[in-house]
């Protein structure tokens, strides 16, 4: 086997698909420890080799107690350095490939798990985009489906909705994103379904307005729209049937959203106090509501299980939630985390509607900064 032989690399659709039916596979991770930090692949085994991979050192794996009765896939950041760890894993007896592209196509790597939603008539899946922690839902009822935050290629979606038998008949997003390219307009184009975005003039492509208090109908289930401004001051929540609120990144399982993105102090001040009274809002729905966030802060794992947690749970967890208002502003302003990388660019592509030529992933690196926990 050599670099140009393809049979010596697995491509990404490949790995997601046999971690998700749970074949036996070793993934094998040679990053640098702190780039592992940032975001890694779910069971995942660390050997910190990387820079004696690089340095050519052949006995880089000579230490590391890589499993022996599974096959093995290396992975790097881009895809090379895991050839070499590949190599090394050949001559020892290992089935090994390289996972092609690394960590860096990785990022387009989802799973999905159904929600259970007790008293309601809709099924809801939840698309997850397992590196970057990006959730986006498919809720489909009699025949018809609804997604939110499509963060992932259309056909994703599409193919989903078809095994169900569902026809795509509403594509919304929560706010306008700043972590990942929306990938909502494209997918309400190739589908023909209505696009649904908050109200607000930062986009400048053809919507239907959601405002608050406005119903989408899925079959015989309704989503309605909370206007839920502070993260981003177009920020809305959407209610289904009354049983389970898709909180975009407003409210978290473990926190809140940030208010400064593209925001001057003062102006993150403001939009701090509006995400309070937003929060207070949606706190006060019954706490058995089952809250569905639109991202994770850690990679979602192939474990088919829902991330979501009652309301209850939720503001038990959210310690922030308890404070005053004043309180609520320092707390949260003092916990700011760095800024996503390229946010400005993104936001200006998810206002403008266009994806970049060539491959996204190069923007859309890294994992997902919303959250203020
Ligand atoms: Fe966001």
């Amino acid at each position: 086997m050599t670099h140009q032989d393809p049979s010596s690399t697995i491509d990404v659709d490949k790995l997601r698909m046999m971690l998700a039916e749970h074949q036996p596979i070793t993934v094998l991770d040679v990053r640098k420890a702190e780039d592992r930090a940032e975001w890694s692949i779910p069971g995942s085994m660390h050997v910190d080799v990387y820079e004696a991979l690089k340095a050519g050192d052949p006995d880089a794996l000579a230490d590391a107690a890589i499993p022996t009765n599974t096959p093995v896939v290396t992975v790097c950041g881009a895809g090379k350095v895991s050839l070499t760890a590949m190599e090394q894993l050949l001559q020892k007896g290992y089935e090994a490939r390289s996972l092609a592209g690394g960590m860096k196509a990785w990022s387009l790597a989802w799973n999905s798990a159904e929600v259970p939603v007790p008293e309601s008539a809709a099924t809801v899946i939840q698309i997850r985009r397992t590196g970057k922690g990006c959730l986006s839902y498919l809720i489909g009822n009699d025949g018809q489906a609804a997604i939110i935050d499509a963060a992932l290629p259309p056909g994703v979606y599409q193919d989903l909705a078809a095994e169900h038998g569902w026809t795509i008949t509403g594509v919304l997003d929560t706010h306008v994103h700043a972590d990942h390219l929306s990938r909502s307009r494209l997918l309400a184009e190739q589908t023909g379904a209505t696009l649904h975005l908050p109200e607000q003039d930062r986009v400048t492509y053809s919507f239907t307005p959601v405002r608050d208090g406005d119903a989408i109908g899925v079959g015989f289930s309704r989503i309605v729209a909370l206007r839920t401004p502070g993260h981003t001051l177009e920020s809305t929540s959407y209610f289904l049937d009354g049983k389970a609120l898709f909180t975009g990144d407003t409210l978290f399982l473990a926190g809140v959203g940030r208010p400064d993105l593209e925001a001057s102090p003062e102006q993150a001040r403001a939009r701090a106090r509006l995400l309070h009274a937003s929060l207070m809002r949606l706190t006060a729905l019954p706490p058995e509501t089952i809250i569905l966030p639109g991202h994770t802060s850690e990679p979602a794992p192939f474990d088919g299980q829902a991330i979501t947690a009652t309301l209850a749970d939720v503001t038990n967890r959210v310690g922030i939630l308890g404070l005053s208002e004043e309180a609520f502003l320092d707390a949260i302003l003092a916990r700011i985390p760095p800024t996503p990388p390229n946010h400005a660019r993104i936001v200006a592509l998810n206002e403008s509607g266009e994806l970049p030529d060539g491959d996204p992933t190069d923007l859309e690196a890294g994992a997902n900064r919303c959250a203020v926990s």
